[in-house]
């Protein structure tokens, strides 16, 4: 089937045996990859507008797996049916994801796998994901229509991240490729053109800004090496 690299990236991240909900499905193109391709025997996707809905409805047709993924119009983790252990949002607000899972931490109760890709403020996901009680398990980059997504693996547990981890990724500064040199080489931009604009009385802002850039500095040094 059709689906881009993101999605796709997503979707491998998804352990084989689990039972999956995506909430904001749009399409539901994901859970129709994971029944389809992957083999899972059964998915939830769920979005709360019926447009989107809609075009979901007409794709598990086209695929042929409306015995396997379920659909639901529901406001984001109410959704959540028994038995699902896996949840994965993805291109949205980092801030609208964590409203989604603050809303309802209840039902994150069974919860032992999140795969979250939030378009923006992916370190307030993180420290949203250890308040309730989840570890970074892993962080992947994905490029797609020239732009640079992160995919973050949660499992529950709990583990101390210094912010200097929290703000390169304590799995993703372990790992060597280009594209994560890409996105390095990204942040240190955007991070020394912020530098620059900053008002001489935000202190503190100044001070933690050329502290992340120090960070970035040096690991783009190591993935140099
Ligand atoms: C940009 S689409 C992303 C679709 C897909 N997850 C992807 O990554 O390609 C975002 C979808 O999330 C849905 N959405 C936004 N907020 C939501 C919420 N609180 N609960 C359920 N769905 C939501 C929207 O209706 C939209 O269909």
């Amino acid at each position: 089937m059709k689906i881009n690299n993101r999605l796709k990236t997503i979707g491998d991240l998804v352990p084989l045996s689990s039972y999956p909900l995506d909430i904001g499905c749009d399409h539901a193109l994901l859970s129709i990859y994971l029944v389809k391709e992957k083999g899972l025997s059964k998915a939830i996707a769920s979005d709360n507008k019926s447009g989107p809905l809609k075009k979901a409805k007409e794709n598990v047709n086209f695929y042929k797996v409306s015995d396997k993924v379920k659909l639901i119009e529901a406001e984001g983790l109410d959704s959540y049916t028994e038995g699902i252990d896996t949840i994965t949002i993805s291109g949205m607000g980092g801030l609208n994801i964590n409203k989604i899972l603050d809303d309802n931490r209840k039902k994150l109760k069974n919860i032992n796998t999140l795969i979250l890709s939030p378009n923006n403020y992916s370190i307030a996901v993180k420290r949203k994901l250890i308040k309730l009680g989840y570890y970074i398990d892993d962080e992947v980059l994905v490029k797609e229509k020239n732009i640079i997504y992160q995919v973050l693996v949660f499992k529950k547990g709990k583990k101390y991240y210094s912010y200097k981890k929290l703000f390169l990724g304590p799995v993703l500064m372990t790992k060597k490729d280009a594209l994560i040199k890409e996105y390095y080489q990204g942040l240190l931009n955007t991070k020394e053109s912020l530098l620059k604009t900053l008002p001489k009385s935000f202190k503190s802002k100044i001070r933690l800004t050329k502290k992340e850039i120090k960070y970035l500095m040096l690991i783009l040094e190591e993935l140099d090496k």
